[in-house]
């Protein structure tokens, strides 16, 4: 099979092509990243060399260049993992986020239309909880739960769905859906909350907390979300959405409280003064009270459960970051940005 992995410079996606490039040498990956401030090829190092291996950089924004790649690699399957996936970014300045979410997706999708006529080939858009914007105290969300994204990025991640069972029904291109809550892990860019606070837990700076922490968010260790992808691409019915999530529900106060603990002890840090740099910062704008992902579905369906418990995957990220300082230094000081100049002419938008 040939497997086209939009976004596998970034964070899910290098998890991805790391677990699966060796494990499956019978398919073909091509990595099609454009390289923007979230990639980094570094990620891929232990993939050089690999002969089911090749990178293509390929602005989905591009409409022309999205359909001669697709063209020319063919793909029977496509996972679309590439987009602008920080919330914050996206209420600082949506431009980047409707561009490559909204209209990025909409040309790979008219690509594999065009490719369907000739071939088989599946799409896999790869989304997010957050278009079915936030749950009161209790529920959880369902695959029919209603759309309601709060954020410009939830609003272009919602349009690209729409876009993607438009094309199902349209056209009758071969399509899976899986929205799946908050991950973590390693290769996470320190923007986000989890990478976030153990840099600054390790750098001696506040770890920042926005509103009162009340907000709860669902976790999922990378790995078991990758898993889940490639259980829904083997075994996952076309046309079907599925939720994906790991049962790990923690208001922020209480996760940041538990890294604290954890960094403590797997760094050799003064627990008390970690919590004590814990700082209460003005409230995200249209912040969602609560997301909890119903995986019933997927779990059903296709067999899928976690194998990591959030103790276990924030013990195991804690200590890669610890043990990747110099990645993590690297990206937090833009020395990454420098590498990628030197190799492909320059880094990215946003
Ligand atoms: P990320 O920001 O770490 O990586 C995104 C990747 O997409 C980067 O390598 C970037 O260079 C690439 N990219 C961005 N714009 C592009 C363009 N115009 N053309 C080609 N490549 C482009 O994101 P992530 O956290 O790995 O998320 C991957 C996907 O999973 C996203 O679609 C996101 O919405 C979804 N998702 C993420 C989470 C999460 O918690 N991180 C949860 C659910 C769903
Ligand atoms: O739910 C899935 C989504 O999870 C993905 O679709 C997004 O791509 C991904 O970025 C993530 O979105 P969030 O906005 O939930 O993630 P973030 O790590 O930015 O924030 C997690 C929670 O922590 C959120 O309630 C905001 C809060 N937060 C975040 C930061 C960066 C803080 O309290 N302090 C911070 O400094």
């Amino acid at each position: 099979m040939r497997i086209l992995v939009t976004g596998g410079a970034g964070f899910i996606g290098s998890n991805f092509l790391n677990r699966f490039v060796p494990r499956y040498p019978e398919h073909e990956f091509l990595n099609v990243d454009a390289l923007t401030y979230a990639a980094n090829l570094g990620n891929l190092a232990s993939l050089e060399g690999a002969s089911n291996y090749a990178f293509s950089r390929t602005d989905l924004r591009e409409k022309d260049a999205v359909v001669a790649v697709v063209d020319t690699f063919r793909p029977n399957a496509v996972v679309h993992l590439a987009a602008e996936s920080h919330v914050d970014r996206s209420i600082r300045n949506a431009d980047a986020f409707v561009a490559t979410n909204v209209l990025g997706t909409f040309h790979l999708l008219e690509a594999c239309r065009d490719l369907q006529e000739r071939q088989s080939v599946v799409f896999h858009h790869v989304s997010t909880d957050e278009v079915y914007g936030s749950l009161g105290a209790t529920g959880r969300f369902s695959e029919t739960s209603r759309y309601d994204p709060s954020s410009p990025y939830s609003a272009s991640k919602a349009a690209s769905d729409h876009f993607v069972r438009a094309y199902h029904r349209t056209y009758g291109l071969p399509v899976k859906i899986t929205n799946c809550s908050n991950n973590f892990g390693p290769y996470q860019f320190p923007e986000k909350l989890i990478p976030l606070v153990i840099h600054h837990a390790l750098t001696g700076r506040p770890l920042p907390v926005y509103g009162q922490g009340l907000n709860v968010r669902d976790w999922l260790f990378v790995e078991d979300h990758c898993d889940a992808l490639w259980t829904v691409l083997e075994h996952g019915r076309v046309g079907e959405t599925y939720n994906v999530g790991g049962n790990g529900e923690l208001r922020n106060i209480d996760l940041v409280r538990i890294l604290c603990s954890i960094i403590a002890h797997e760094c050799q840090l003064d627990r008390e003064e970690l919590l004590g740099r814990i700082e209460l910062v003005p409230d995200r704008p249209g912040h969602d009270i609560r997301y909890a992902i119903d995986a019933a579905k997927l779990r059903t369906d296709c067999g899928w459960e976690p194998s990591h418990s959030l103790e276990d995957g924030l013990v195991k990220t804690v200590r890669w970051y610890r043990d990747n300082r110099a990645w993590l230094e690297s990206v937090a000081s833009g020395e990454y940005k420098r590498w990628l100049e030197e190799h492909y002419g320059g880094g990215g938008s946003a």
